[in-house]
């Protein structure tokens, strides 16, 4: 889904979408917390949902396996480029990969563009050997709001009272997990690189319909948190990056 929450096509969104998802700065940053949580020496780790392989291809290492699945050809054919013996299409729900076949999988940016993530989760359990980890973004809305500043305070009530309950929310990853026998093994976050906006940035997202705790609320608060922001100083200056997070599961 993009975020308007339609569901985006991400054949034609592979041209544009490293240059738009914060590139190689959070590629890089993605790859060295998902390195925190991952197992060392030689293992298999599976990417699902690897897209165009931005941040698989930095999970290598000479000692490791890394595929990375996707189910865009489109993305996957960049992907191919960057790890020409390791992608897989396929589809999340129905991975191409026997019982107990990884020791690890990382899922990044998926959870949140699907309607139920439970079926994906339980397809990444079942590849996963017992004692494998499963390493996932989770709450990915949160993100630029992870850390306190001024807009924050001031879309703070708009987003309690109308957040949409998000499929990629840790509550309901934990609770899944607690239920087939999962623990929490590690959490970890990365930034999004130059990607914090400034208070003018953070309006013209809200008036373009881009913001989901606004597309939601009446329209008088919409135009009340518009009105504070629009009073904040520093009207061009980027606020804190926003702040990802990952979580670990151990089979
Ligand atoms: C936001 S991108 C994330 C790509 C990559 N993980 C990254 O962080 O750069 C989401 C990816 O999920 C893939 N995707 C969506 N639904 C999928 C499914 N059911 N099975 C496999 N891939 C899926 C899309 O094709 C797209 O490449």
């Amino acid at each position: 889904m993009g975020q308007d929450g339609r569901v985006l096509d991400y054949d034609d969104e592979a041209r544009r979408y490293d240059a738009t998802r914060g590139g190689e700065p959070r590629a890089r940053a993605a790859a060295e917390a998902g390195e925190r949580l991952l197992p060392q020496g030689p293992c298999v780790v599976l990417d699902i949902a690897c897209g165009t392989g931005i941040v698989t291809r930095r999970l290598s290492r000479p000692e490791r396996t890394v595929v990375g699945v996707d189910r865009s050809p489109g993305m996957l054919g960049l992907a191919a480029r960057r790890l020409p013996e390791g992608v897989v299409r396929g589809d999340a729900t129905r991975l191409p990969f026997a019982a107990d076949a990884v020791d690890a999988v990382v899922i990044v940016w998926l959870l949140h563009l699907l309607e139920d993530p439970l079926p994906v989760l339980a397809e990444a359990a079942r590849v996963l050997r017992p004692g494998g980890v499963l390493i996932t973004t989770v709450d990915k809305n949160d993100a630029y709001f992870a850390e306190d500043s001024d807009v924050a305070r001031a879309t703070a009530d708009l987003r309690r009272h109308y957040a949409p309950r998000v499929p990629d929310r840790s509550s309901l990853v934990h609770r899944w997990a607690s239920e087939r026998g999962l623990r929490t093994a590690g959490r970890t976050a990365f930034p999004g690189t130059g990607q914090g906006r400034s208070p003018r940035e953070w309006r013209e997202v809200i008036e373009a319909g881009l913001i989901p705790w606004c597309t939601r609320a009446p329209r008088n608060e919409v135009a009340e948190v518009c009105r504070r922001l629009a009073a904040l100083p520093e009207q061009d200056s980027a606020r804190p990056d926003p702040l990802y997070r990952l979580v670990a599961l151990r089979a």
